[in-house]
Formats: structure tokens, C-alpha cells, sequence
């Protein structure tokens, strides 16, 4: 009679191939734990959270292949969800797989906008830029990653519950021609929300797995401000074709953007420029101009690392009114300079991530 060791049933399991990835269940490290009882054999199977239901024909398969093995008498396979291996971060398979089903939905393109911290205009960014692209003909999506202070529902000036269209999918919320996805449509606006690392892995993760998504050009992300893990992994899971990082010309908001700038360069995310947001502020009346956070400092810190400016946002009320209104200046006021500045920035982006050309992945 054979003995049944460990290493028969890790051989046994090593002939089931995971699908979504053409490798094996036992290289792709699922098998998590056999217990070999006499003749009675248990095994764990962990998987990440989302793929649970989907795993159910490897489990049985797992089971049926055990219980052939001569001498075993009963075969029980389990499977464990669990969340990010590491704080935060997806490991290797994972984030192959989240590539894979974002591909499957054929999006073009990822740009992410990031700063170092809040309150720079990042959200205001990245929504102008994302009609901006639209306005160029392009089909466009905005994530609204930035799960601590989701405002893209608001500046975009859609409200509602994304609506289910089978399975665990959600269809993306549109206005303007924007496909959007954001926490802040998920999650009550009253609801205060402690987010751990890991949870915000997984809520990002489900931003973009469970969202219908459809055939886009380009998705832009509205990043959530920090440079930490999140943001890294984030970037990596989605195959950034390029950032685009915003900062005002004041010292402090620079320093944040050297992490930034750091953050992607260890990505391996093409920065493809900075703008300078609340470059200066002209008098509506007399057209007298202030430079109230600084003159040229993001200009300066762009040229000393080789980085293109890409652009100045002025200061206007009215640019802060059509953000909270749900009306971005873009569409609002498509003659205001901020407007125009913003296409000009689109375009950039453009040429920059070769959106006029086919996958190249
Ligand atoms: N160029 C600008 N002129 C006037 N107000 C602005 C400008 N850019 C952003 N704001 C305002 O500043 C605030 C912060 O901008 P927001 O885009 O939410 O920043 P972040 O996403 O970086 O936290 C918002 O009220 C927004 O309307
Ligand atoms: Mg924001």
C-alpha cells in the first residue's frame, strides 16, 4: 500500500490548473495547509476574497483527485478567503488576475492624477481632464480612487446607486459623457468610514473587477493623496500608462510632490507631467495679478527634474463654484483660461501615452 504523504497529495494537486491563470493550483502557492490523518486527507485552498464562488469546480476537482489516491478513504478540500497577503499590497497573482478582467472589459489606457497631499485640486483635475479627453473624441472613465474623501460624485454631479447588471457587476454612473465609479456612490456621504489598509485595497480592487466598465479609451484615476503602499499597488494592478502629478507653487505642497514623483519612479509609472494648480490669481475687474501661493515654484522643481510643466490653473471662484456645483468649469465656462489650459493638457496626455495607437502591452 502507498504512503500517503504530503508530497503525494502537493504532486496529486499539482495536475489542477487555476484557469485565470494557466499555472498550477500548487505553484500559485493556493495550497495553504494538508492534514494527513491515516487515511483521511485535508486540504485548505486560500484564495484572494473575490475569487471564492469561482474556485468552486477546482475545490471539487482538488477533492475528486485526492480521493483516486489509493489508501485514501475521505478527502475534504476547503477554501478560505482571505484579504492582501501583505499590508495592503496584492501579491503577484492577484494582480495579474485584476489586470486580466480589467483587459477583459478593454480599457486602452490608465492615467492616474496624484499629488503628495489633499487639498491641492486634484479631484477638480482630474475631472476637467477626463471631459477634456472626452472632448477630443476619446471614451473616457473617471475612478474616483481617493476612498477617504470621495468627491467625484459631487463635481461631476451624479448622485444615485450604481445600478447591478448581473452577477457581482455594477454599471458605471455617467454624466457629461463620463463613465464614473467612486466609494462616495457605494457608501452614504453621512457614513464615516475608518479605512485599514487592507480594506482599501479591496474596495479599490472592487472598483475596478466588479465595474462594468465597458470599452474605454482611457480611464483616469483620481489617486487618493499620500504615496504609500495603496497607491503603489494601485498603480501596479492597473499597468499605469503614465501619471500626472498636481501641486500649488507653494514649498510645502512641493515637498509632498518629490514623494510623489519618487513613488512613481519606483512604480516604474511614467510621470507625464505636473500642473501647477492656483498658479496665480487675476483680478476679474482689473486684471491685476497676485501670485498668492508663489510665483513659478512648481515650473522650477518641474525643469530641475527633467519634468514637463504641462500646465497652470489659475485661481477663479468660478472654478471652485462649478466644482461644488456639479457643473465642471470646463463645461460651465469652456472660454475661461482654466478650461482652456486643461485642453491644452489633454492633448499632452494624448501624444504622451500614445492613446492614438493600439495596445502595446
Ligand atoms: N484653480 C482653482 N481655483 C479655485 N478653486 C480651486 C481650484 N482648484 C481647486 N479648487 C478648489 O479647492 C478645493 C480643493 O480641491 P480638490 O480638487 O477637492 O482637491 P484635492 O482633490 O486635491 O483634495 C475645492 O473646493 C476646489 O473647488
Ligand atoms: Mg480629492
Amino acid at each position: 500500500m502507498i504512503n500517503i504523504t504530503e508530497d503525494l497529495i502537493l504532486k496529486t494537486l499539482s495536475d489542477i490548473d487555476d484557469p485565470s491563470q494557466s499555472k498550477d493550483i500548487v505553484s500559485l502557492g493556493l495550497v495553504s495547509n494538508v492534514n494527513i490523518k491515516d487515511s483521511n486527507v485535508g486540504v485548505t485552498l486560500e484564495v484572494p476574497v473575490h475569487r471564492g464562488a469561482a474556485m468552486e469546480p477546482i475545490r471539487k476537482l482538488a477533492q475528486e483527485k485526492i480521493m483516486k489516491i489509493e489508501g485514501v478513504t475521505s478527502a475534504t478540500v476547503v477554501i478560505t478567503a482571505h484579504e492582501s497577503k501583505q499590508k495592503g499590497s496584492p501579491n503577484v497573482s492577484e494582480i495579474n488576475e485584476i489586470k486580466e478582467k480589467v483587459f477583459e472589459s478593454n480599457v486602452k489606457r490608465f492615467v492616474a492624477v496624484g499629488s503628495g497631499k489633499g487639498g491641492v485640486g486634484k479631484s477638480t483635475t482630474s475631472v476637467n481632464l477626463a471631459i477634456a479627453l472626452k472632448l477630443e473624441g476619446y471614451s473616457v472613465g473617471l475612478l474616483d480612487a481617493d476612498v477617504y474623501g470621495p468627491s467625484q460624485p459631487r463635481m461631476l454631479g451624479v448622485s444615485g446607486r450604481p445600478a447591478s447588471v448581473g452577477g457581482d457587476m455594477v454599471a458605471p454612473l455617467q454624466n457629461f459623457g463620463i463613465s464614473l465609479m467612486s466609494m462616495g456612490l457605494l457608501v452614504p456621504d453621512d457614513t464615516a468610514m475608518i479605512w485599514r489598509g487592507p480594506m482599501v485595497q479591496s474596495a479599490l480592487t472592487q472598483m475596478l473587477n466588479s465595474v462594468a466598465w465597458g470599452n474605454l479609451d482611457v480611464i483616469v484615476i483620481d489617486l487618493p493623496p499620500g504615496t504609500g503602499d495603496i497607491q503603489i499597488s494601485l498603480a501596479q494592478q492597473v499597468n499605469l500608462a503614465g501619471a500626472v502629478i498636481v501641486s500649488t507653487p507653494q514649498d510645502i505642497a512641493l515637498l509632498d510632490v518629490v514623494k510623489a514623483i519618487t513613488m512613481f519612479q519606483k512604480a516604474n509609472v511614467p510621470i507625464i507631467g505636473m500642473i501647477e494648480n492656483m498658479s496665480y490669481w487675476s483680478c476679474p475687474d482689473c486684471g491685476r495679478v497676485d501670485h498668492i501661493f508663489g510665483k513659478d515654484g512648481v515650473k522650477s522643481e518641474a525643469k530641475k527634474r527633467g519634468i514637463d510643466l504641462l500646465g497652470e490653473i489659475p485661481i477663479s471662484v468660478d472654478v471652485r463654484k462649478s466644482s461644488d456645483s456639479g457643473i465642471p468649469i470646463i463645461i460651465s465656462d469652456p472660454d475661461a483660461i482654466q478650461s482652456k489650459n486643461y485642453r491644452i493638457i489633454a492633448k499632452s496626455i494624448i501624444k504622451s501615452i500614445k492613446l492614438d495607437e493600439e495596445e502595446v502591452v
